[in-house]
């Protein structure tokens, strides 16, 4: 495989999957994404392949469309439009933690919710006793060998293909740019900073 499709399976794949076996989700199970970037891709192909249900909550018509199409059994606004059920599990990719009780308040008691973000914004639960009690949080810190290992055998085992705008380093500005508006064309941008040997 080029380095080039190889690159984003390094951070947002692994990172996805990593934060997928967080949620401890099984065949059967509902598993809620907040925000669909790379990452959350990547979750729901592997959900997918574990029969798990995927929900995804996000903002752009973009998005939602790009969920929808890639299999999601729900995807829309949870801001705007509720969701059709209650989740076993989700994960949170935003960082903004004004997103963490809504989220909660949507899991099933005995549910987890995984924080994926290295960054947030100030959280804030109000009502413990509705929103947080009988819920586990965790965040996705370490990403280890293990992870990486399984990942790239799942990759090949899914033939898991994802879409890269390649850009040479002096348009590394640009690139940047048009990932910050969400204009890329493929789901990932990367920086080609080298010719491979
Ligand atoms: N811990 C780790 O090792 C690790 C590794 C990789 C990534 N991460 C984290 O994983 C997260 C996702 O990264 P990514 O690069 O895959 O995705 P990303 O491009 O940062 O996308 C995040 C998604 O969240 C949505 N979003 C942003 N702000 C929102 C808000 N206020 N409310 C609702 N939705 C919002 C965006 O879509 P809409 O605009 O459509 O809502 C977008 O789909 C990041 O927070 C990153 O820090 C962590």
């Amino acid at each position: 495989m080029e380095a080039e499709k190889i690159a984003p399976l390094m951070c947002p794949g692994i990172a996805g999957y990593a934060a997928f076996k967080l949620t401890g989700a099984r065949k059967g199970d509902r598993l809620g994404l907040y925000g669909f970037g790379p990452t959350a891709y990547f979750v729901l192909k592997v959900a997918q392949s574990k029969g798990v249900e995927v929900y995804v909550s996000t903002r752009s018509e973009r998005g939602i469309r790009a969920a929808r199409a890639e299999g999601a059994r729900w995807a829309a606004n949870a801001a705007k439009e509720e969701m059709p059920c209650r989740l076993d599990a989700a994960i949170l990719f935003p960082p903004a933690g004004n997103l963490v009780e809504p989220a909660l308040s949507q899991l099933e008691r005995g549910g987890t919710l995984v924080l994926a973000p290295v960054s947030a914004s100030p959280i804030v639960i109000g009502n413990y006793s509705e929103n947080l009690w009988g819920r586990d949080i965790k965040t996705l810190y370490n990403l280890n060998r293990a992870d990486a290992q399984e990942f790239v055998e799942l990759v090949d085992e899914l033939d898991l293909g994802v879409g890269t705008s390649v850009f040479r380093f002096a348009e590394l500005q640009d690139a940047l740019i048009l990932a910050k508006h969400g204009e890329l064309e493929q789901s990932n941008g990367v920086i080609k900073v080298a010719d491979a040997l």
